[in-house]
């Protein structure tokens, strides 16, 4: 479906003072592929991020990113807790920023879920030996995720250094050249295990009932947001539910992001799951129907993402305003230029859509018909 002015995909979206040149995004997606073990993003992230601005996306999320060691999921997670890192990353934004898109890195501390082997084709998977690079994970509470090693439960002390870390971490990636932060706080890593009484049964004052367990995400938050410019807007990945009894919902979840709007939010990425063992009906677009009820119930910006796959599908989800933005993950690995041939399937001439100058010779709506020198 298009507007007179074109379709709503390629429309651009102002938040705080940060213009996006259109509203497909690429989800954050880990790569496991620091071979070093350091943290510190290769020519890999250079050339998979890189590809996908030259593909025309509008903003390009990293993966989740590490604000400590102890942070990553997997001994090969990049991280944003040291100055090579950051000298690192601000080669790939620098890129990204050349391509006209915007780039944003996804900062995490994967908390009881971490320490696992990254379980690429043929490799081990589960909890990762100290042999081979892994340590002890902490959380909220000693309750171990079905398969993993139960974590250490975090002291007062511990969680003063962990918010201190996603700030400190903030800052790098303002050094760093990012537009976004974007804080991941679904998927069952520390943050929503903070939020879920599935996995937080602390006692003390971040614990308990729903303001106990919002609570320490919010002073991440309200950190985060303090070391952020006021220019630049900071995105909340949630999970909208645990789809387990007992577990988090999407009426907390929209009572959180009415939080996080006060607390200075300025979109709240919409997915679900991960927390605990679920059995998750996926379809396509399955998750789009919590970011509409987060949209409308919360009053604040959205991302919709779950096998959203189809430009006309994802044109629809903005028409029925039911999203801001679209975020595309496995559909954006097959396809690093989607947007292009999004643009196309929609309407739009080549001048209309971002094609890199190099790339206009392969332009959709210019098929090869004729022969080219
Ligand atoms: C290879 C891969 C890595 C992922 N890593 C992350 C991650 O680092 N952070 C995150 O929030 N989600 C991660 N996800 C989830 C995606 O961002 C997305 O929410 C999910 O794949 C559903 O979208 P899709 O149907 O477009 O793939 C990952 C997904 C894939 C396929």
């Amino acid at each position: 479906m298009t507007t007179s002015t074109g379709p709503l995909l390629f429309q651009p979206l102002t938040l705080r003072q940060t213009t996006f040149r259109n509203r497909i995004w690429v989800a954050p997606m880990c790569q496991y592929s620091v071979p070093e073990q350091n943290g510190i993003p290769t020519d890999w992230h250079l050339v998979h991020l890189g590809a996908r601005a030259q593909g025309g996306f509008g903003l390009v999320l990293t993966e989740a990113t590490a604000v400590v060691p102890e942070g990553r999921i997997s001994p090969q997670d990049t991280g944003l807790w040291n100055d090579e890192q950051t000298q690192a990353w601000s080669r790939i934004t620098a890129f990204i920023a050349g391509q006209g898109a915007r780039s944003g890195v996804q900062l995490a501390h994967a908390g009881r879920k971490a320490s696992t082997h990254r379980g690429f084709p043929g490799e081990p998977t589960g909890p990762a030996p100290a042999s081979d690079g892994g340590w002890e994970p902490v959380g909220p509470s000693p309750v171990a995720f079905t398969g993993l090693v139960t974590p250490h439960e975090m002291s007062a002390a511990d969680l003063d250094d962990t918010v201190e870390a996603f700030a400190a971490a903030t800052r790098r990636a303002l050094t760093a050249g990012f537009d976004v932060v974007e804080l991941h706080a679904a998927h069952g890593y520390l943050l929503h295990q903070f939020l879920s009484p599935l996995s937080n049964t602390r006692t003390d004052a971040h614990g308990g009932d729903f303001d106990g367990r919002v609570a320490f995400p919010l002073r991440v938050v309200d950190a985060v947001r303090d070391a952020w410019p006021s220019d630049r807007p900071l995105f909340v990945r949630l999970s909208a539910t645990d789809w387990a009894p007992g577990g988090w919902d999407l009426e907390q979840t929209v009572r959180l992001s009415r939080l996080l709007r006060e607390h200075g939010v300025d979109l709240v990425d919409v997915s679900s799951g991960g927390n605990v063992r679920a059995d998750i009906p996926v379809g396509p677009g399955y998750q789009v129907p919590f970011s509409a009820g987060v949209r409308s119930g919360a009053g604040i910006a959205t991302g919709a993402v779950g096998l959203i796959t189809e430009p006309d599908q994802a044109e629809q989800v903005l028409a029925n305003g039911e999203a801001d933005a679209v975020l595309l993950a496995r559909a954006a690995l097959r396809e690093p230029a989607w947007p292009l041939r999004a643009a196309s399937e929609l309407g739009l001439t080549w001048r209309e859509a971002p094609y890199p100058p190099a790339y206009v010779r392969g332009r959709w709506d210019d098929a090869p018909t004729r022969a080219r020198p």
